[in-house]
């Protein structure tokens, strides 16, 4: 295991479920699952132990990922020191980061690597029903494409 990427939303049940998923799959379609760990948490925790949510895992099913064995985890004072990047889904989680851990190089935001930005945040699909799923997928996806073309 040679790098680690953590993925980090509020409630690590919506977007970084899925931002985890995709990773492991990109990495694995490059054959390059053995080298890198991908882990994902929340900075809240009102979802700890819980399981992504349902619409979650029916996008990712839906494009083949499986990301139903994840258990939903607070942000841990170590991660800092674990994980040689901690990829924030929207601002506010960055800022957050920034509180906990004071100001990293590791800390970066996922959507300063979409090709096509017209946020810097990975909306946040938990009071907007299912219809925001695809599309968070989608932009975590592209996003996730280009970040593993940088550092890889
Ligand atoms: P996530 O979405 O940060 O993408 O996992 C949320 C999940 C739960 C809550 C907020 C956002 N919540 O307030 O419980």
């Amino acid at each position: 295991m040679s790098q680690s990427i953590l993925c980090v939303c509020l409630g690590n049940i919506c977007r970084s479920p899925l931002a985890q998923g995709i990773l492991e799959e990109q990495l694995r379609l490059r054959g390059l699952e053995q080298q890198y760990l991908v882990d994902s948490c929340g900075t809240g925790d009102w979802h700890v132990g819980n399981k992504p949510h349902n619409d979650s895992i029916r996008v990712a099913r839906d494009r083949g990922i499986d990301i139903t064995h994840q258990r939903a985890r607070q942000v841990a004072s170590n991660d800092v020191d674990t994980f040689d990047y901690i990829l924030a889904m929207d601002q506010q989680n960055k800022a957050d980061l920034i509180s906990l851990f004071g100001k990293q190089d590791k800390i970066l935001l996922l959507r300063d690597y979409d090709p096509t930005p017209d946020s810097r945040d990975v909306p946040d699909p938990y009071f907007g029903g299912p219809d925001g799923f695809p599309i968070v997928f989608d932009i975590i996806w592209r996003s996730s494409e280009r970040f593993l073309e940088e550092i890889l």
